[in-house]
């Protein structure tokens, strides 16, 4: 596989600074049971395919990156690079695969398997269910 690399500045680089936003919306997402319910009337980046955001902070026991794909597709991942940084990762546009923010651009595949860079294992990926405007993530 041809590796893209998503264009970050140097100092975007250096300090981990991801692309993906958080939503903007912050009662658009709940976390309980073990379930991310996340209402997409809310979260409309994740309603254009390319779209991604990130949750993380409130009760989230783990950051986690949220993409829909040019496929029509929702996938999640937990957002922690398996590199000794653990900083966070964005999808790169039109390749799917999602890249470490830092310098060393680990890159893992769209199950989570890691393809390029010093990540030394794949990233888990989590079960996704859409139901209406209603996804929910199963993160144990
Ligand atoms: S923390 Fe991701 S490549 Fe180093």
């Amino acid at each position: 596989m041809n590796i893209q690399f998503l264009e970050r500045g140097f100092f975007q680089r250096v300090f981990g600074i991801p692309a993906t936003p958080k939503p903007q919306a912050p009662d658009g997402w709940t976390y309980a049971d073990g379930k991310l319910t996340i209402d997409l009337k809310k979260a409309k980046e994740l309603k254009k395919p390319g779209g991604a955001l990130r949750f993380e902070g409130g009760n989230l026991p783990e950051r986690v990156l949220v993409v829909f794909g040019k496929d029509k597709k929702y996938r999640a991942y937990q957002n922690r690079c398996t590199h000794i940084g653990h900083r966070r990762l964005d999808p790169v546009p039109g390749t799917g695969t999602v890249q470490c923010c830092s310098i060393s651009k680990s890159t893992y595949d769209a199950d989570g398997n890691n393809i390029y860079g010093p990540a030394p294992g794949p990233v888990a990926t989590y079960p996704v269910e859409l139901k209406g405007n209603q996804l929910t993530l199963t993160l144990s």
